[in-house]
This record gives C-alpha cells, sequence and structure tokens, in this order.
C-alpha cells in the first residue's frame, strides 16, 4: 500500500512502480535512514510533538528493523519505491498508528539528503583510510629507494636522472593533496539538512540544532530550500575520486610502461598479474589497465552528476533520485583502486640495476655538462652549444658522453679538465641538485624526513 495514496483514484501501473523505484540501489542507505529516523523520533519526542512513549516505541522497533535487515531477514518491495518508504512502512506493519507519526514535521527531501550526506561522511572516512594506506606504501618504498637511480622523463624521452625514491615521492604529494581536497569536502558534507521538510521549512516547533547533535553534524544549513534541493557537495566529492583516480591513472601507466620488456623496471608480483589465454609466456598488468579504465568509469560518474543537477528549477525534483548511483560508484570504484593498488605496489619486484643502467645511458649529464662549462666561465647559451655537438658526436660512434677522451673533450672546448668526469657521472648529476625539493640525495631524504610531521 502507497504511503501517499490518499490523493490518488488509481494505483500506478507495475512497470512505473518499477521505473520509479530506487529500492534496487538505495538500499544501501539503511543505516543512513535509521539512524536519521531515529534522531527525528527522539527530537519530536523531546520537542512534545509526539509522546515520550511514542518516541521510545519508534526508538525501539526501528532498531529492531535495523538489526533484522542485518541478519537478512526484511525484505524490501519495489511498491515502496525507495529506502525511506519501506522502512516507514516495516515500522508501520510492526506497531500501527505510532509509526505512521515518525513522518511528521520531516519529508522524504530532508530526509534522504541527511541519509545522503550521512553516507558520504562514512565513505570520506574509509577513503582517508586507504590514502593513508597508500600513503604509507609509497613512504615505506621511497625509504627503500633513496639510492635506487632512474631516468627521470619529460615527453617520455630521458631527461635528468632522478632517484626511484624521488619519483615516488612526487606521487605521495599527489596523494596528499587529494587527501586535503577530501578532508575539505568533508567540511561542506558535515552540514544538517534534516528538518528543513519538503522545501519550506515545519510549523511544528523542531530542533534542528538538537537533530545537528544528535548526528554528528558540525552545523545546520541556514536555509531549508538549499538544504533539500543542492548536490554541490556530492560533485565536490566525486571530483575529488576522479582527480585521485586520476592520479593513480597515471601511477598505473607507468606501471605499465616500467613492466614491459623494453622497460623492464618493474616486475608486479604474479598475485596481482594475469595470463593470457593463448599467449604462454604473456604476464599482463591488468590491474593497473583497470584502474586506468576505471578512471575513465569515476570521470563519467562526475559528468552524469553535473549534468542531472545543471537544469533542475528549486528544489527538488526527482531526477535528484539519481544522485546516489555516480556517488556509491565513484566510491566503491575508488576504494577499490586504492586497496589494490598499494597492495601491488608493495608487492613488486624492483630491479635496481636496470633502473640504473637505463639512467647512465640517454645522455640525460648533458645538461650537467653543460652546466661544468658554465663553471669555467662560458655563457650558458655557448656551452648548451658545444654539449649539443659532443652529443651528436658521440650519437654517430655509438658512445656516452663519459666515454669521450680527454682528447676529444678538448677539442669541443679546452675549458675540458679531468674533473669533467666525475662531475658528470650519474650520481654527481644527481648530488649536484642544489634547490630546495630537488632529487638530491640530501633533498629527498629531507622530504623523506618531513612527512613524520
Ligand atoms: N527516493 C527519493 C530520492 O532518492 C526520495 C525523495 C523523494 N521525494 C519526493 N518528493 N518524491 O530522491
Amino acid at each position: 500500500m502507497k504511503l501517499w495514496k490518499g490523493r490518488f483514484s488509481k494505483a500506478a501501473t507495475s512497470s512505473a512502480d518499477e521505473f520509479n523505484a530506487s529500492i534496487e540501489f538505495d538500499q544501501r542507505l539503511y543505516r543512513e535512514d535509521i539512524t536519521g529516523s531515529i534522531a527525528h523520533a527522539k527530537m519530536l519526542g523531546k520537542q512534545g510533538i509526539l509522546t515520550d512513549e511514542e518516541s521510545r516505541l519508534i526508538i525501539k522497533t526501528l532498531e529492531e528493523i535495523l538489526a533484522d535487515i542485518e541478519d537478512g531477514k526484511v525484505e524490501f518491495t519495489i511498491e515502496a519505491e525507495d529506502i525511506h518508504m519501506n522502512i516507514e512502512s516495516i515500522l508501520t506493519e510492526r506497531i500501527g498508528d505510532t509509526g505512521k507519526k515518525l513522518h511528521t514535521a520531516r519529508s522524504r527531501n530532508d530526509q534522504v539528503a541527511v541519509d545522503v550526506r550521512l553516507y558520504m561522511k562514512k565513505e570520506i572516512a574509509a577513503i582517508d583510510g586507504s590514502i593513508r594506506a597508500l600513503m604509507d606504501a609509497l613512504e615505506k618504498l621511497a625509504r627503500q629507494h633513496v639510492d635506487t637511480v632512474m631516468p627521470g622523463y619529460t615527453h617520455l624521452q630521458r631527461a635528468q636522472p632522478v632517484t626511484l625514491a624521488y619519483h615516488l615521492l612526487a606521487y605521495y604529494q599527489m596523494f596528499v593533496r587529494d587527501k586535503e581536497r577530501f578532508d575539505d569536502c568533508l567540511k561542506r558534507t558535515d552540514r544538517l539538512p534534516l528538518g528543513s521538510g519538503a522545501l519550506a521549512g515545519t510549523t511544528y516547533d523542531t530542533d534542528r540544532d538538537f537533530l545537528a547533535e544528535e548526528l554528528g553534524f558540525a552545523s545546520v544549513l541556514p536555509n531549508g530550500m538549499d538544504a533539500v534541493a543542492d548536490r554541490d557537495f556530492a560533485i565536490e566529492f566525486i571530483n575529488c575520486c576522479a582527480i585521485t583516480m586520476m592520479h593513480l591513472s597515471r601511477f598505473c601507466e607507468e606501471l605499465i610502461l616500467w613492466s614491459s620488456v623494453e622497460f623492464s623496471f618493474v616486475e608486479i608480483d604474479d598475485a596481482y598479474s594475469t595470463g593470457s589465454s593463448i599467449m604462454p609466456q604473456k604476464k599482463n598488468p591488468d590491474m593497473a589497465e583497470l584502474i586506468r579504465g576505471k578512471t575513465g568509469r569515476v570521470y563519467g560518474d562526475l559528468m552524469s552528476l553535473l549534468t542531472i543537477c545543471k537544469g533542475l528549477p528549486l528544489a527538488y525534483n526527482k531526477d535528484l533520485q539519481e544522485d546516489k548511483l555516480p556517488v556509491f560508484d565513484a566510491a566503491d570504484t575508488l576504494k577499490a583502486s586504492m586497496d589494490i593498488f598499494t597492495e601491488m605496489i608493495l608487492t613488486m619486484r624492483v630491479k635496481e640495476e636496470k633502473m640504473e643502467h637505463a639512467a647512465k645511458y640517454g645522455y640525460m649529464n648533458a645538461t650537467d655538462a653543460a652546466d661544468y662549462l658554465v663553471s669555467k666561465g662560458i655563457p650558458f647559451r655557448d656551452c648548451h652549444e658545444i654539449i649539443g655537438k659532443i652529443v651528436l658526436y658521440c650519437i654517430e660512434k655509438g658512445i656516452a658522453i663519459e666515454e669521450l677522451s680527454m682528447e676529444e673533450f678538448k677539442s669541443f672546448s679546452d675549458k675540458f679538465d679531468e674533473d669533467i668526469y666525475d662531475k658528470i657521472s650519474v650520481r654527481s648529476c644527481i648530488e649536484a641538485k642544489k634547490s630546495k625539493g630537488s632529487t638530491s640525495f640530501d633533498s629527498v631524504r629531507e622530504q623523506l624526513e618531513a612527512l613524520k610531521k
């Protein structure tokens, strides 16, 4: 039986019921819905809108319903449309008329808004835990690889040597900001919509501050129409998920490249790889590829909710029922991706010798060779040209710059001396970086030290 049947002379067709219903996906909100209803019943009792006895009976029964749902003893129905009306129907089945009083001074519009916010607060806390675990893993790996030398790239061309720790700490910083973004999103999520009624407030003497306190919200949304109509906090949340996925995806792209024979910098553990059904030699980085692919899904979630909201006149419109799917999907996808990613990087094998070998070839010390000539008094632009010629000469001979004889060096500039060999070794190139936040061994140790704070 419909909770709103009074005004209707005809039942909806079963296809309309099915189309309209959200219970299939919003049943995930059962805990938040019951938590919100318990707070609401408590407030109604405290304010004398319900008797103490009625309030207590409702609360006790809601607690029983919660336990029954968790024990798998409750069946939801499409006729009751969504999680809110399913629970209210069950309550009324169990305690009759008193159950029908729960919805006094409330609308499903403020009810669903509070449910989604409660749900997101829980998800943000869980995501926070996953980001922390990922950051800890990166820190652990970085500490192990302070001394591991590898090529740094621009345009995916070998550019300048760096350390693996430096490269990992670059990602660490991205995840620091992702975490900050979620913390910030939490501030705007942590505001109470409940008590706004359908859109205009209620005629009852309610206590929204009490509700905020009961439900653990930092404040009460000051305008009821805004409270029931907007989902900007959910858009912001998916945006935070999308940016974090983007960072994960870039990292995955690198792991996919690094685990190819062409790079051979890492080997992803068998437990996080798959084989091919036809090619026996294959070991594929599927987890990394899937994270990269799922990033596209989360971008879709963001676009989806932005688009759902863009043309809605105030206040509530049923379009908003569609908000939950992208929110759930973005949160689920991000958590699963982060968790598998963390396991994957903690178990992969780093091939230090291959990285170092790659760092030695590719003329990545050319900038340092130019800096050497600058230190001998030649203007940088001229040094750039001299070294450019040296590189061309070396490419033709198929050798590295440091493999030139002293005589050969001198033929390009008489400013070259024996100390050039030491100055352009891969480790010297790294060590010589002086700027704050550089790849030098000392700077990376400092960066690691700073993480403790
Ligand atoms: N299932 C609805 C949703 O998720 C609940 C709110 C319905 N409100 C209404 N006025 N029909 O948005």
